[in-house]
């Protein structure tokens, strides 16, 4: 089966070789970097219908977190601001998104939640948060995003810096399925297309073994699987680790 699975991912590499191209050559990244925000704000309608019950309950527990001036949201990978409308009144978002091209639909999203304070849109990597000053925030919040990171470590590293003690990282992230199934085979397969297609997400993490050896005192982790039928991405992890 492990050679059926190679032959896929070769053929599914030559499928997509015009798209490796315009990859190698500079034009593909800035072209989908520019049509992707419009994308995942379609999507998002779908992902918060589906979702919603599960991202509802799991940002219920935000104000347990709030400081003695409030709560304050750090949201990585905000993309549209798609977690806006579960978040609790009063409290003040910072977004942090690579992607500028996010913005005009963060604004849509602004406008529509306006019972949160959305402060400030930060262009910047997870990797680099260093516009963000340590132990300033008391929530960092990333759904979906953990999957497509660079180094999903070094984030986890810059997520525990810039929260105060005793402050919590909240995630919903799509992870690889169990070895045994035919969704892990059919993910490993598609994935050569998938990064293109997908802004540079992986179907393959195994992410919770990031969460695990971060330096969390505790780790509130649940796997669920998404009701999205055929989907690729059904399997997630949700929860929260506190510094
Ligand atoms: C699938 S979208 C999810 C957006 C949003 N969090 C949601 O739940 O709808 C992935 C987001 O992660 C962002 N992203 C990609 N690489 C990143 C990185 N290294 N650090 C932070 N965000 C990143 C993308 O620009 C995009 O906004």
């Amino acid at each position: 089966m492990a050679l059926v699975r190679l032959l896929l991912q070769f053929m599914m590499e030559i499928f997509v070789l015009p798209v490796s191209i315009l990859q190698f050559v500079g034009v593909w990244d800035p072209l989908y970097k520019r049509f992707f925000p419009y994308l995942m704000f379609r999507i998002t309608a779908v992902i918060n219908d589906k979702m919603g019950k599960v991202k509802k309950e799991l940002f219920s527990k935000l104000p347990d977190f709030a400081g003695s001036s409030g709560l304050t949201i750090l949201e990585m990978g905000c993309g549209s601001g798609a977690n806006f409308q579960y978040y609790p009144r009063g409290c003040k978002v910072i977004c942090i998104d690579p992607n500028p091209n996010f913005e005009h639909f963060l604004e849509k999203s602004r406008a529509e939640n306006e019972h949160v304070k959305v402060e400030k849109f930060i262009v910047a990597s997870g990797e680099d948060l260093s516009q963000v000053a340590t132990g300033s925030v008391d929530v960092v919040v990333c759904t979906l995003v953990l999957c497509t990171v660079r180094d999903i470590d070094l984030v986890l590293n810059e997520v525990t810096r810039v929260l105060r003690p005793g402050g919590a990282f909240f995630f919903m992230e799509h992870v690889v399925a169990n070895e045994t199934t035919w969704l892990h085979f059919f993910q490993h397969v598609i994935q050569p297309a998938w990064r293109y297609f997908g802004d540079g997400c992986y179907l393959t993490r195994d992410t919770w073994t990031n969460l695990e050896k971060a330096n969390f005192s505790e780790l509130n982790l649940t796997r669920i699987t998404a009701p999205f039928k055929w989907s690729l991405i059904s399997c997630h992890i949700i929860g929260y680790g506190v510094k």
